[in-house]
Protein backbone atom coordinates (compact mmCIF):
# COMPACT_ATOMS: atom_id res chain seq x y z
CA UNK A 1 0.00 0.00 0.00
CA UNK A 2 0.88 3.34 -0.09
CA UNK A 3 2.49 5.67 2.06
CA UNK A 4 -0.12 8.69 1.90
CA UNK A 5 -2.65 5.99 2.69
CA UNK A 6 -0.71 3.95 5.77
CA UNK A 7 -0.04 7.06 7.35
CA UNK A 8 -3.44 8.83 7.32
CA UNK A 9 -5.32 6.07 8.61
CA UNK A 10 -5.36 6.96 12.85
CA UNK A 11 -7.23 9.93 13.95
CA UNK A 12 -6.19 12.95 16.50
CA UNK A 13 -5.60 11.01 20.36
CA UNK A 14 -6.98 14.29 21.96
CA UNK A 15 -10.52 15.47 21.95
CA UNK A 16 -11.14 18.58 19.74
CA UNK A 17 -14.03 20.23 20.95
CA UNK A 18 -16.47 22.62 18.37
CA UNK A 19 -19.18 24.97 18.26
CA UNK A 20 -21.68 25.61 15.65
CA UNK A 21 -23.43 29.06 16.34
CA UNK A 22 -27.07 30.42 14.09
CA UNK A 23 -26.28 31.52 10.57
CA UNK A 24 -27.50 33.33 7.86
CA UNK A 25 -28.82 31.11 5.16
CA UNK A 26 -26.88 28.44 3.75
CA UNK A 27 -26.15 28.51 -0.51
CA UNK A 28 -24.25 26.77 -3.05
CA UNK A 29 -23.50 23.66 -4.74
CA UNK A 30 -21.55 21.22 -2.72
CA UNK A 31 -20.33 17.16 -3.36
CA UNK A 32 -20.33 15.13 -0.23
CA UNK A 33 -17.24 12.28 -0.21
CA UNK A 34 -17.96 8.87 -1.58
CA UNK A 35 -20.23 6.46 -0.37
CA UNK A 36 -18.90 4.48 2.86
CA UNK A 37 -20.43 1.40 2.54
CA UNK A 38 -20.12 1.04 -1.38
CA UNK A 39 -16.36 2.27 -0.42
CA UNK A 40 -15.73 -0.31 1.98
CA UNK A 41 -16.87 -3.33 -0.70
CA UNK A 42 -15.00 -1.47 -3.35
CA UNK A 43 -11.71 -2.84 -1.71
CA UNK A 44 -13.00 -5.70 -0.30
CA UNK A 45 -14.35 -7.31 -4.03
CA UNK A 46 -11.37 -5.37 -5.56
CA UNK A 47 -9.08 -7.68 -3.05
CA UNK A 48 -10.90 -10.84 -3.81
CA UNK A 49 -10.77 -10.50 -7.33
CA UNK A 50 -8.21 -11.84 -9.82
CA UNK A 51 -6.18 -8.46 -11.26
CA UNK A 52 -6.79 -5.13 -11.23
CA UNK A 53 -10.18 -3.21 -10.20
CA UNK A 54 -9.79 0.87 -10.42
CA UNK A 55 -11.95 2.84 -8.26
CA UNK A 56 -12.72 6.25 -8.37
CA UNK A 57 -14.63 8.62 -5.92
CA UNK A 58 -13.41 6.21 -2.87
CA UNK A 59 -14.14 7.72 0.54
CA UNK A 60 -10.99 8.82 1.98
CA UNK A 61 -12.02 8.75 5.33
CA UNK A 62 -10.38 6.88 7.78
CA UNK A 63 -12.95 3.88 8.59
CA UNK A 64 -12.17 3.44 4.92
CA UNK A 65 -8.56 3.56 4.89
CA UNK A 66 -8.60 0.92 7.59
CA UNK A 67 -10.02 -1.50 5.39
CA UNK A 68 -7.60 -0.77 2.58
CA UNK A 69 -5.10 -0.96 4.73
CA UNK A 70 -6.51 -4.44 6.00
CA UNK A 71 -6.84 -5.98 2.26
CA UNK A 72 -3.17 -5.05 1.86
CA UNK A 73 -2.51 -7.04 4.98
CA UNK A 74 -4.13 -9.95 3.46
CA UNK A 75 -2.01 -10.11 0.50
CA UNK A 76 -3.58 -7.59 -1.84
CA UNK A 77 -1.76 -5.11 -3.64
CA UNK A 78 -3.59 -1.18 -2.70
CA UNK A 79 -2.71 1.86 -3.78
CA UNK A 80 -3.60 5.28 -3.64
CA UNK A 81 -2.97 6.87 -7.59
CA UNK A 82 -4.58 10.41 -6.57
CA UNK A 83 -7.74 12.02 -4.92
CA UNK A 84 -10.86 9.20 -4.89
CA UNK A 85 -8.62 7.28 -7.26
CA UNK A 86 -7.32 3.69 -6.15
CA UNK A 87 -5.95 0.71 -7.83
CA UNK A 88 -6.29 -2.56 -6.57
CA UNK A 89 -4.82 -5.81 -7.54
CA UNK A 90 -6.65 -9.04 -5.95
CA UNK A 91 -5.61 -12.48 -5.18
CA UNK A 92 -8.57 -14.30 -5.71
CA UNK A 93 -11.20 -15.98 -3.55
CA UNK A 94 -9.62 -18.52 -0.89
CA UNK A 95 -5.54 -16.52 -2.17
CA UNK A 96 -5.43 -14.24 1.00
CA UNK A 97 -2.13 -15.03 3.43
CA UNK A 98 -2.36 -14.83 7.20
CA UNK A 99 -1.49 -11.15 8.15
CA UNK A 100 1.59 -10.52 10.36
CA UNK A 101 -0.24 -8.29 12.92
CA UNK A 102 -3.56 -7.59 14.17
CA UNK A 103 -6.58 -6.16 12.09
CA UNK A 104 -6.89 -2.82 13.20
CA UNK A 105 -10.32 -1.18 11.66
CA UNK A 106 -10.72 1.78 14.07
CA UNK A 107 -14.19 2.78 14.70
CA UNK A 108 -15.47 1.10 11.65
CA UNK A 109 -18.23 -1.93 12.35
CA UNK A 110 -18.48 -2.42 8.63
CA UNK A 111 -15.06 -2.74 8.40
CA UNK A 112 -14.57 -5.45 10.81
CA UNK A 113 -17.81 -7.23 9.61
CA UNK A 114 -17.62 -7.69 6.34
CA UNK A 115 -14.06 -8.55 6.89
CA UNK A 116 -14.38 -11.15 9.26
CA UNK A 117 -16.81 -13.30 6.44
CA UNK A 118 -14.25 -12.37 4.11
CA UNK A 119 -11.32 -14.13 5.83
CA UNK A 120 -13.69 -16.69 6.51
CA UNK A 121 -13.42 -18.72 3.20
CA UNK A 122 -9.36 -18.92 3.68
CA UNK A 123 -7.71 -21.52 5.81
CA UNK A 124 -5.57 -18.98 8.26
CA UNK A 125 -5.91 -17.15 10.98
CA UNK A 126 -6.45 -13.45 11.60
CA UNK A 127 -6.69 -10.99 14.46
CA UNK A 128 -9.34 -8.39 14.32
CA UNK A 129 -9.24 -5.46 16.80
CA UNK A 130 -10.73 -1.76 16.90
CA UNK A 131 -10.92 1.52 18.98
CA UNK A 132 -12.69 1.09 22.51
CA UNK A 133 -16.62 2.21 20.56
CA UNK A 134 -15.21 -0.76 18.20
CA UNK A 135 -15.02 -3.09 21.09
CA UNK A 136 -17.85 -2.73 22.85
CA UNK A 137 -19.89 -3.31 19.54
CA UNK A 138 -21.45 -6.82 19.50
CA UNK A 139 -19.81 -9.42 17.02
CA UNK A 140 -21.69 -12.69 17.91
CA UNK A 141 -24.50 -11.57 15.05
CA UNK A 142 -21.62 -12.47 12.83
CA UNK A 143 -18.93 -14.88 14.62
CA UNK A 144 -22.46 -17.16 14.95
CA UNK A 145 -23.26 -17.77 11.57
CA UNK A 146 -19.72 -18.30 10.90
CA UNK A 147 -19.03 -21.07 13.05
CA UNK A 148 -22.02 -22.74 11.51
CA UNK A 149 -20.09 -22.53 8.33
CA UNK A 150 -16.79 -23.85 10.08
CA UNK A 151 -14.84 -20.90 11.33
CA UNK A 152 -13.39 -21.77 14.84
CA UNK A 153 -13.29 -18.90 17.14
CA UNK A 154 -9.77 -18.88 18.47
CA UNK A 155 -10.15 -16.16 20.82
CA UNK A 156 -12.34 -13.28 21.79
CA UNK A 157 -12.95 -10.63 24.46
CA UNK A 158 -16.28 -11.22 26.86
CA UNK A 159 -19.20 -11.23 24.99
CA UNK A 160 -18.24 -12.40 21.50
CA UNK A 161 -16.15 -8.75 21.15
CA UNK A 162 -13.31 -7.42 19.73
CA UNK A 163 -10.08 -8.34 19.81
CA UNK A 164 -11.29 -11.39 18.02
CA UNK A 165 -9.18 -14.05 16.41
CA UNK A 166 -10.32 -16.59 13.76
CA UNK A 167 -9.06 -19.56 11.75
CA UNK A 168 -10.92 -20.39 8.22
CA UNK A 169 -11.52 -24.44 7.87
CA UNK A 170 -9.61 -25.62 4.92
CA UNK A 171 -13.14 -26.03 3.71
CA UNK A 172 -16.26 -24.06 4.34
CA UNK A 173 -19.84 -25.42 4.84
CA UNK A 174 -22.90 -23.62 2.87
CA UNK A 175 -25.28 -22.70 4.88
CA UNK A 176 -29.11 -21.13 4.85
CA UNK A 177 -28.98 -18.57 7.74
CA UNK A 178 -31.70 -16.28 8.49
CA UNK A 179 -30.62 -13.17 9.95
CA UNK A 180 -31.75 -12.50 13.41
CA UNK A 181 -31.83 -8.45 12.97
CA UNK A 182 -32.22 -6.94 9.30
CA UNK A 183 -28.33 -5.96 9.40
CA UNK A 184 -26.11 -5.19 5.88
CA UNK A 185 -23.33 -5.87 7.94
CA UNK A 186 -24.59 -9.80 9.15
CA UNK A 187 -25.80 -10.26 5.29
CA UNK A 188 -22.88 -9.01 3.77
CA UNK A 189 -20.38 -11.11 5.95
CA UNK A 190 -22.32 -13.82 5.41
CA UNK A 191 -22.16 -13.81 2.03
CA UNK A 192 -18.70 -12.71 1.35
CA UNK A 193 -17.78 -16.05 3.50
CA UNK A 194 -20.19 -17.91 0.80
CA UNK A 195 -17.80 -17.12 -1.76
CA UNK A 196 -15.53 -19.12 -0.60
CA UNK A 197 -17.94 -22.26 0.13
CA UNK A 198 -19.03 -25.01 -2.48
CA UNK A 199 -22.28 -24.96 -3.26
CA UNK A 200 -25.25 -22.51 -2.19
CA UNK A 201 -25.23 -19.86 0.64
CA UNK A 202 -28.44 -18.56 1.75
CA UNK A 203 -29.22 -15.52 3.47
CA UNK A 204 -33.07 -14.32 4.40
CA UNK A 205 -33.65 -11.27 6.05
CA UNK A 206 -37.21 -10.09 7.15
CA UNK A 207 -36.77 -6.11 6.39
CA UNK A 208 -34.56 -5.51 3.30
CA UNK A 209 -31.09 -3.71 4.03
CA UNK A 210 -29.18 -2.04 2.04
CA UNK A 211 -28.14 -3.97 -1.47
CA UNK A 212 -24.27 -3.07 -1.85
CA UNK A 213 -23.09 -6.03 -1.35
CA UNK A 214 -25.29 -8.15 -3.47
CA UNK A 215 -24.86 -5.56 -6.35
CA UNK A 216 -21.13 -5.59 -6.31
CA UNK A 217 -21.40 -9.58 -6.31
CA UNK A 218 -23.35 -8.90 -9.29
CA UNK A 219 -21.03 -6.06 -11.32
CA UNK A 220 -17.74 -8.78 -10.49
CA UNK A 221 -19.50 -12.16 -12.03
CA UNK A 222 -20.52 -13.86 -9.27
CA UNK A 223 -24.18 -16.03 -9.69
CA UNK A 224 -26.96 -14.60 -7.07
CA UNK A 225 -30.38 -15.05 -6.89
CA UNK A 226 -32.36 -12.20 -4.94
CA UNK A 227 -36.29 -13.17 -3.95
CA UNK A 228 -38.66 -11.42 -1.89
CA UNK A 229 -39.33 -13.16 1.42
CA UNK A 230 -42.52 -11.78 3.55
CA UNK A 231 -43.70 -9.08 3.46
CA UNK A 232 -40.61 -6.53 3.51
CA UNK A 233 -37.58 -8.84 3.07
CA UNK A 234 -35.38 -10.82 1.07
CA UNK A 235 -33.87 -14.38 0.27
CA UNK A 236 -30.16 -14.07 -1.52
CA UNK A 237 -28.80 -16.93 -2.62
CA UNK A 238 -25.08 -17.00 -3.69
CA UNK A 239 -23.41 -20.04 -5.89
CA UNK A 240 -20.13 -20.35 -4.01
CA UNK A 241 -16.22 -19.91 -5.59
CA UNK A 242 -16.87 -17.88 -8.70
CA UNK A 243 -14.19 -16.49 -10.26
CA UNK A 244 -14.25 -12.62 -9.35
CA UNK A 245 -13.31 -10.33 -12.40
CA UNK A 246 -12.24 -6.93 -11.88
CA UNK A 247 -14.27 -4.09 -13.19
CA UNK A 248 -13.74 -0.58 -12.81
CA UNK A 249 -16.27 1.00 -9.83
CA UNK A 250 -17.26 4.77 -9.43
CA UNK A 251 -18.30 5.54 -6.30
CA UNK A 252 -21.72 7.76 -5.95
CA UNK A 253 -21.93 10.06 -3.43
CA UNK A 254 -23.30 9.18 0.36
CA UNK A 255 -26.80 9.88 1.15
CA UNK A 256 -25.60 9.41 5.09
CA UNK A 257 -22.88 12.40 4.49
CA UNK A 258 -25.95 14.30 2.28
CA UNK A 259 -28.05 14.74 4.94
CA UNK A 260 -26.33 17.28 7.22
CA UNK A 261 -26.11 19.66 4.81
CA UNK A 262 -29.39 18.87 3.90
CA UNK A 263 -30.94 19.22 7.21
CA UNK A 264 -28.92 21.79 8.16
CA UNK A 265 -30.46 24.12 4.57
CA UNK A 266 -33.98 22.55 5.64
CA UNK A 267 -33.93 24.54 9.60
CA UNK A 268 -31.99 27.37 8.61
CA UNK A 269 -34.15 30.39 7.19
CA UNK A 270 -33.39 31.21 3.73
CA UNK A 271 -31.14 28.57 2.82
CA UNK A 272 -31.20 27.01 -0.81
CA UNK A 273 -28.21 24.19 -1.20
CA UNK A 274 -27.71 21.73 -3.99
CA UNK A 275 -25.61 18.69 -3.12
CA UNK A 276 -24.40 16.96 -6.51
CA UNK A 277 -24.42 13.52 -7.80
CA UNK A 278 -25.96 12.03 -4.31
CA UNK A 279 -26.65 8.17 -4.83
CA UNK A 280 -30.70 7.25 -4.26
CA UNK A 281 -30.31 3.76 -4.02
CA UNK A 282 -34.16 2.95 -2.51
CA UNK A 283 -32.44 1.12 0.19
CA UNK A 284 -30.98 4.03 1.74
CA UNK A 285 -33.33 7.10 0.69
CA UNK A 286 -35.94 6.71 4.12
CA UNK A 287 -34.15 9.84 5.30
CA UNK A 288 -35.42 11.87 1.96
CA UNK A 289 -38.83 9.84 2.48
CA UNK A 290 -39.44 10.84 5.57
CA UNK A 291 -38.00 14.52 5.45
CA UNK A 292 -40.58 14.86 2.45
CA UNK A 293 -43.66 13.47 4.21
CA UNK A 294 -42.75 16.34 7.21
CA UNK A 295 -42.98 18.95 4.46
CA UNK A 296 -39.32 18.96 3.29
CA UNK A 297 -38.53 21.18 0.04
CA UNK A 298 -36.57 18.67 -1.39
CA UNK A 299 -36.06 18.08 -5.39
CA UNK A 300 -34.15 15.56 -7.50
CA UNK A 301 -32.69 16.97 -10.31
CA UNK A 302 -31.15 15.41 -13.10
CA UNK A 303 -31.92 11.46 -12.29
CA UNK A 304 -29.06 9.23 -13.73
CA UNK A 305 -27.45 5.86 -13.12
CA UNK A 306 -23.84 6.21 -12.58
CA UNK A 307 -21.90 2.75 -11.80
CA UNK A 308 -24.49 0.75 -11.50
CA UNK A 309 -26.79 2.66 -8.76
CA UNK A 310 -29.06 5.65 -9.21
CA UNK A 311 -28.28 9.29 -8.21
CA UNK A 312 -29.47 12.57 -8.43
CA UNK A 313 -28.81 16.18 -7.67
CA UNK A 314 -30.50 17.48 -4.38
CA UNK A 315 -32.14 20.90 -3.97
CA UNK A 316 -32.84 21.72 -0.64
CA UNK A 317 -34.63 25.03 0.49
CA UNK A 318 -35.67 26.08 4.38
CA UNK A 319 -39.49 24.50 4.60
CA UNK A 320 -41.34 24.71 7.67
CA UNK A 321 -41.73 21.08 9.18
CA UNK A 322 -44.67 19.06 10.63
CA UNK A 323 -43.80 16.27 13.01
CA UNK A 324 -44.56 12.49 11.20
CA UNK A 325 -44.81 8.98 12.89
CA UNK A 326 -41.56 7.00 10.88
CA UNK A 327 -42.77 3.26 11.24
CA UNK A 328 -40.49 0.67 12.48
CA UNK A 329 -40.02 -0.98 8.66
CA UNK A 330 -38.27 1.94 7.43
CA UNK A 331 -35.46 2.07 9.84
CA UNK A 332 -33.05 -0.42 7.76
CA UNK A 333 -33.19 2.62 4.47
CA UNK A 334 -32.22 4.95 7.11
CA UNK A 335 -30.93 3.39 10.11
CA UNK A 336 -27.13 5.98 10.15
CA UNK A 337 -29.78 9.24 9.36
CA UNK A 338 -32.27 9.05 13.18
CA UNK A 339 -29.60 11.10 15.15
CA UNK A 340 -30.02 13.95 12.21
CA UNK A 341 -33.59 13.36 11.54
CA UNK A 342 -34.00 14.30 15.37
CA UNK A 343 -32.91 17.37 14.61
CA UNK A 344 -34.77 18.22 11.65
CA UNK A 345 -37.94 16.67 14.29
CA UNK A 346 -37.02 19.61 17.27
CA UNK A 347 -37.36 22.19 14.20
CA UNK A 348 -40.58 20.62 13.25
CA UNK A 349 -44.43 21.68 14.76
CA UNK A 350 -45.76 18.76 16.33
CA UNK A 351 -44.98 15.18 17.29
CA UNK A 352 -42.26 13.00 15.50
CA UNK A 353 -42.45 8.95 17.10
CA UNK A 354 -39.57 7.22 15.25
CA UNK A 355 -40.50 3.42 15.65
CA UNK A 356 -38.20 0.68 16.21
CA UNK A 357 -35.02 2.13 17.20
CA UNK A 358 -33.53 -0.65 19.09
CA UNK A 359 -30.14 -1.27 16.57
CA UNK A 360 -29.26 2.74 17.40
CA UNK A 361 -27.82 1.28 20.41
CA UNK A 362 -25.68 -0.93 18.94
CA UNK A 363 -24.02 1.60 16.91
CA UNK A 364 -20.41 3.47 16.72
CA UNK A 365 -22.15 4.39 20.31
CA UNK A 366 -25.62 4.19 21.97
CA UNK A 367 -27.26 6.37 19.94
CA UNK A 368 -30.50 6.06 21.20
CA UNK A 369 -29.01 7.75 24.59
CA UNK A 370 -26.43 9.88 22.71
CA UNK A 371 -29.53 11.52 20.76
CA UNK A 372 -31.35 11.75 23.59
CA UNK A 373 -28.98 13.40 26.19
CA UNK A 374 -28.12 16.29 23.24
CA UNK A 375 -32.11 16.87 22.83
CA UNK A 376 -32.21 17.55 26.55
CA UNK A 377 -28.96 20.00 26.48
CA UNK A 378 -30.85 21.95 23.39
CA UNK A 379 -33.84 22.14 25.72
CA UNK A 380 -35.83 19.75 23.42
CA UNK A 381 -38.64 18.04 24.99
CA UNK A 382 -38.68 14.26 23.98
CA UNK A 383 -39.48 10.82 25.50
CA UNK A 384 -37.97 7.08 24.83
CA UNK A 385 -41.10 4.94 25.31
CA UNK A 386 -39.15 1.30 24.58
CA UNK A 387 -36.97 1.39 21.30
CA UNK A 388 -39.43 4.46 20.08
CA UNK A 389 -38.28 8.18 20.50
CA UNK A 390 -40.54 10.75 20.97
CA UNK A 391 -39.10 14.31 20.03
CA UNK A 392 -42.43 17.03 20.77
CA UNK A 393 -41.49 20.01 18.42
CA UNK A 394 -42.01 23.50 18.85
CA UNK A 395 -40.82 25.23 15.47
CA UNK A 396 -37.59 27.04 17.61
CA UNK A 397 -34.82 25.03 19.36
CA UNK A 398 -33.16 27.43 22.54
CA UNK A 399 -29.39 25.25 22.56
CA UNK A 400 -26.40 26.51 24.65
CA UNK A 401 -25.77 23.44 25.82
CA UNK A 402 -22.75 21.04 25.53
CA UNK A 403 -23.43 17.59 23.67
CA UNK A 404 -20.68 14.49 24.38
CA UNK A 405 -20.42 12.69 21.32
CA UNK A 406 -19.30 9.49 22.28
CA UNK A 407 -16.44 8.56 19.57
CA UNK A 408 -19.51 8.57 17.53
CA UNK A 409 -19.74 11.15 14.05
CA UNK A 410 -23.14 10.84 13.47
CA UNK A 411 -23.92 12.51 16.93
CA UNK A 412 -20.89 15.46 16.41
CA UNK A 413 -22.27 16.02 12.91
CA UNK A 414 -26.20 16.07 13.83
CA UNK A 415 -25.85 18.64 16.85
CA UNK A 416 -23.42 21.24 15.24
CA UNK A 417 -26.27 21.21 12.64
CA UNK A 418 -28.07 21.91 15.41
CA UNK A 419 -26.39 24.41 16.50
CA UNK A 420 -27.01 26.80 13.37
CA UNK A 421 -30.35 27.60 13.91
CA UNK A 422 -30.67 27.35 18.14
CA UNK A 423 -31.45 30.11 19.87
CA UNK A 424 -27.34 29.55 21.88
CA UNK A 425 -24.74 28.09 20.50
CA UNK A 426 -24.38 24.33 20.44
CA UNK A 427 -21.53 23.02 21.76
CA UNK A 428 -19.69 19.31 21.48
CA UNK A 429 -17.01 17.40 22.89
CA UNK A 430 -15.05 16.24 20.18
CA UNK A 431 -15.22 16.43 16.61
CA UNK A 432 -12.47 14.49 15.43
CA UNK A 433 -14.54 11.36 14.68
CA UNK A 434 -15.95 13.33 11.91
CA UNK A 435 -12.69 12.10 9.51
CA UNK A 436 -13.88 8.57 9.70
CA UNK A 437 -16.51 9.05 7.56
CA UNK A 438 -16.69 13.05 6.42
CA UNK A 439 -12.99 14.59 7.07
CA UNK A 440 -13.96 17.59 5.07
CA UNK A 441 -17.35 18.14 7.43
CA UNK A 442 -16.14 21.62 8.50
CA UNK A 443 -14.84 23.40 5.35
CA UNK A 444 -17.76 21.97 3.23
CA UNK A 445 -20.43 23.68 5.57
CA UNK A 446 -18.19 26.77 6.15
CA UNK A 447 -18.25 27.05 2.42
CA UNK A 448 -22.22 26.88 2.43
CA UNK A 449 -21.99 30.18 5.25
CA UNK A 450 -22.50 27.73 8.07
CA UNK A 451 -20.83 29.46 11.48
CA UNK A 452 -18.92 26.48 12.83
CA UNK A 453 -15.52 26.94 15.08
CA UNK A 454 -13.40 24.68 16.32
CA UNK A 455 -10.42 24.78 18.97
CA UNK A 456 -7.24 24.65 17.81
C1 LIG B 1 -23.63 -0.67 6.82
C2 LIG B 1 -24.76 -1.18 7.37
C3 LIG B 1 -25.50 -0.56 8.48
C4 LIG B 1 -25.03 0.87 8.78
C5 LIG B 1 -23.55 1.02 8.66
C6 LIG B 1 -23.05 0.60 7.29
C7 LIG B 1 -22.99 -1.39 5.70
O1 LIG B 1 -25.36 -1.37 9.62
O2 LIG B 1 -25.45 1.28 10.06
O3 LIG B 1 -23.18 2.38 8.87
O4 LIG B 1 -22.17 -0.80 4.99
O5 LIG B 1 -23.31 -2.57 5.51
P1 LIG B 1 -26.36 -2.61 9.87
O6 LIG B 1 -26.72 -3.15 8.54
O7 LIG B 1 -25.61 -3.60 10.71
O8 LIG B 1 -27.54 -2.00 10.57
Amino acid sequence: MSATASSSGGHAASPSPAAASSSGPLAGTVTVPGDKSVSHRALIFGALAIGETRISGLLEGEDVLNTAKACAALGARVERLGAGEWRVEGVGIGGLRAPAAPLDFGNSGTGARLMMGMVAGNPIEATFDGDASLRRRPMRRILDPLEKMGVSVEEAAEGGRLPIRLKGPRDLIPITYESPVASAQIKSAVLLAGLGAPGETTLIEKEASRDHTERMLAHFGAELRVESHGAHGRKVTLKGRPELKPTPIHVPADPSSAAFPLVAALIVPGSDVTIKGVMINPLRTGLFKTLKEMGASIELLGERVEGGESVADLRVRHSALTGVDVPAERAPSMIDEYPVLAVAAAFARGTTRMRGLSELRVKESDRLAAVAAGLAQAGVTYAIEGDDLIVEGTGTVAGGGTVATHMDHRIAMSFLVMGLATGKPMKIDDISFVATSFPAFVPLMRGLGAAIEVAS
